[in-house]
């Protein structure tokens, strides 16, 4: 239903690497889009010094949803701004289409960003002086790079936004403004979306179609996207749910069910992961 007018998502991309003139050829095994390689972020110095990430080691396949959960403060977003190279890491690396993003220059990334790489933020993050049309089409504006119509069409059908393309972002709902966001990410057609709890300030229905479109833009054509969220229904939509801990990670389940994730949870005593720990705590011992 939404996949792109001319070619698939993947040959499409494909053809960009190749006529960037990068002179990077990517040499990276085709299944992973993006891993991450003895990833460390320290922030400030000696006694006040934090460890935000601990050494991770993380590879993501193309066409998966992961979704990343943990407690406040485990590091989640660091991971998702040194992996879209919207943080510097303090060691290690960061590899995307088999471009090393910890070592490129601002214009590099600059590129980068643009091309390769969709970034959703809890906040929405909408310029609120344009309209949800202008918005989803604003990066490919400041890229100069043409806009595919057809493909616009079907995003703009798919999440729902036909009626509301002339509206500010003052004008919509908060699931309207990040469905705004979702259709922004995939416009360019990222070879990976990274998002931050991007229904962490929405309700639950707007959360479900948010998650809906988003799954669907993995089922349909393929879209690779790894997610924070503290939400154990909202994981349950991913293909593989990763837990951190104190920067790094402790847990990478494959397809888990809804109870498996809370299992989880359960186990770790985690209260800050918002499941109701004690309650499923005693589930589980009851189980064992
Ligand atoms: N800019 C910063 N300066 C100092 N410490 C930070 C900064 N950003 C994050 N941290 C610290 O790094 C750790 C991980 O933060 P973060 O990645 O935001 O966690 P999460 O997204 O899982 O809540 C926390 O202890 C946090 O306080
Ligand atoms: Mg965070």
């Amino acid at each position: 239903m939404i996949r792109p007018a001319s070619a698939t998502a993947q040959t499409e991309r494909g053809s960009q690497t190749a006529s960037s003139g990068r002179g990077v050829s990517p040499a990276s095994d085709d299944t992973v889009v993006a891993r991450a390689i003895d990833l460390t972020k320290t922030y400030g110095e000696r006694d006040s010094q934090v460890v935000a990430l601990d050494h991770v080691n993380v590879e993501f396949t193309r066409g998966e949803m992961t979704a990343i959960m943990g407690p406040s403060g485990s590091g989640k977003s660091t991971l998702m701004h040194c992996m879209a190279g919207l943080d510097q890491p303090t060691s290690g690396k960061v590899v995307v289409e088999g471009l090393e993003v910890s070592s490129m220059n601002q214009r590099q990334l600059t590129k980068l960003r643009r091309e390769q790489i969709g970034f959703i933020f809890q906040s929405f993050n909408l310029v609120p002086t344009l309209t949800a049309e202008e918005n989803i089409l604003l990066p490919l504006q400041i890229a100069k790079r043409p806009i595919d119509r057809a493909w616009f069409d079907k995003v703009v059908d798919v999440v729902g936004l036909r009626p509301r393309l002339t509206h500010r972002p003052s004008q919509l709902s908060g699931g309207q403004q990040q469905r705004v966001a979702c259709a922004r990410a995939i416009m360019a057609r990222p070879a990976v979306i990274f998002a931050d709890e991007p229904t962490g300030n929405l309700d639950s229905r707007s959360s479900r179609e948010v998650l809906g479109f988003l799954k669907d833009s993995v089922r349909e054509y393929g879209q690779t996207i790894v997610m924070v969220t503290h939400d154990p229904r909202a994981a349950s939509y991913a293909d593989r749910v990763l837990v951190l801990a104190d920067g790094r990670i402790t847990r990478d389940l494959k397809h888990p069910s809804y109870e498996e994730i809370l299992d989880v949870f359960a186990t770790e005593g985690d209260e800050d992961a918002g499941v109701g720990a004690a309650d499923t705590a005693e589930t589980t011992e009851d189980r064992a």
